[in-house]
This record gives C-alpha cells, structure tokens and sequence, in this order.
C-alpha cells in the first residue's frame, strides 16, 4: 500500500511541471524520514547556487518536529511536507510568510469542501480543532517551510495528549483524502502565494488573513516571553503581527507569541 502511494505521489510531483517556475527544481518523496524539515536543510547544503531549492515530501515521520519545540506526530496517513525555497524577502519580514502559508493551505482545504480559520500565527483549524500546523524556519539564504496536515489518519490514530484538540480530514469530510491531489494543489498555491507576497514587498494580504482568522473580535490569552496579555484580537498587520486591543484600549503588535483562547465563565 505505501508502495503504491510512495509511487503515486512522486509521479504526481514529477509531472507538475508548474513546480519548477517556483524555483523547486527538485523534488523528493520518501516512505519514512526522521524530519522532513532535517531532509530539506540537508539539501540546503549541497544545493549550487543556481538552486531555487526543492520540495521533500514523507510517508511518515519518526522524529516531526512543530513549534517550540514540540514534537509533531506523524504517522502514516498524513501529509508531511518541507520546501525549501530562497529567501528573498529581507529578514524583518520574515514573520509575514508563515501567515501567509497559513493561506495557502486554507485556500486548498476550501476547494476540498472543508471550511477552515487561520490560527495566527501559522495554525489551520477546523471548527475548534487542529488540522494543519506550519514550521517555517530560516537559515542564511534559505528558508524551509514546514506543512503538516492531518488528513487520511483519524484523530484516534493521534496520540492521546493532542486528541482533544486536533482533527484529521478524514474525520471531517468522513471519506479518504487524494493527498497526491493534495499536495500537488498545495504546492501550486504557495508557489503562487509565495510569488505575490515577493511581488508585494512581503505584505500579508491582511483583510484575506482577517476574512479567515480564528477567534478574530473574542478575547485570547498571548504568551509572550515577558508574561502573559489577555486582550481582544483585531487583525494581523502586514508585517504578520498579531494585533491585539488591551481591556485599557492599548493597541498591541505580536510578532512572537502563543495564542490561546479566553472562554467567557460559564461557556
Ligand atoms: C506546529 O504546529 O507546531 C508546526 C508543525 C509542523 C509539522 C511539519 S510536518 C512536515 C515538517 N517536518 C517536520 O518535522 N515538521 C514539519
């Protein structure tokens, strides 16, 4: 069985000829890694300079890492996908791609039917659920983009601790996933994204992110690294900050934070 889906998927990449306008003129697919993040900075090394990078692609995988350094669990089912792509845009920006990401996989979950909401800063969510969670690091001129999406697994396949809060889109959609024509659709469009936020001086389109955005007008919990800001979300600002409006009326940019959500007593 994987056999066979190791065999599609590759095949899938291979023919998208499209990847290559992207600066992805490679691309890997292989039954278990440890991370695909690992594999793609491993790329970065070798890559000539004329390299605009390449897409890693895993079955599954025995040491997937998130945010924060938690561990992401991925057994065989998911998607578990890595691009490593120049970075062009100047280091100040770099808060503004994963958002932007965020978009990206919203958008193709959409054409499949499942209607979902950006968690900033790089979270996708169903209903109040995990679905899809983006790593996007970056080294030197590199940077490699990190997507996990739950998709053919279902949430009793997740280990306990993150069952309560997490989905998969089997379990929202109650049928198997094409995840080659997921992945593929995927790569399409972060390459198009990725284009126009270059093309846009690195903007994040902010009223497409707020139309999408978790928990936008209700009251959160922020974790930041000097304590904790309970306040009221009001966008993301172009720079992929997270605004908040204290209960003072302060108006506060995040651009390094946790989110979570303040449920009102009695909820
Ligand atoms: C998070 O929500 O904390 C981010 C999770 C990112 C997981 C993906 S799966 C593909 C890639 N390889 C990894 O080890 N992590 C990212």
């Amino acid at each position: 069985m994987s056999r066979q889906l190791l065999q599609v998927l590759a095949e899938s990449l291979n023919q998208a000829v499209e990847l290559s306008a992207f600066g992805w003129d490679w691309r890997v697919v292989l039954p278990e890694t440890d991370s695909t993040q690992e594999v793609a900075w491993a790329h970065a090394a070798q890559c000539d300079a004329g390299s605009g990078g390449g897409v890693v692609v895993a079955l599954r995988q025995t040491a997937g890492r998130g945010r924060l350094g938690r561990v992401w669990a991925s057994p065989e089912g998911n998607v578990y996908l890595s691009v490593l792509s120049r970075r062009l845009e100047p280091p100040m920006r770099s808060p503004g791609w994963a958002p932007v990401a965020g978009l990206a996989v919203a958008t193709v979950l959409a054409g499949l039917g499942v209607e979902t909401r950006v968690k900033w800063p790089n979270d996708v969510w169903v209903g109040g659920r995990k679905v899809c969670g983006i790593l996007s690091e970056a080294r030197g001129p590199w940077r490699v983009t990190g997507i996990g999406i739950n998709a053919n697994t279902t949430v009793a396949d997740l280990p306990e601790e993150v069952r309560a809060t997490a989905t998969t889109l089997r379990d929202e959609t109650g049928g198997p996933v094409d995840t080659a024509l997921l992945l593929r659709n995927l790569l399409l469009e972060l390459g198009t994204r990725e284009r126009a936020y270059l093309a846009d001086e690195c903007r994040v389109p902010v009223e497409e992110y707020r139309s999408r955005m978790l928990w936008l007008g209700d009251e959160v919990r922020v974790t930041l690294s000097g304590g904790d800001l309970v306040a009221v979300v009001e966008g993301i600002r172009e720079d992929g900050a997270l605004c908040v409006r204290t209960a003072k009326g302060a108006l506060e940019a995040v651009l390094v934070g946790e989110v979570m959500h303040v449920r009102p007593a009695g909820a």
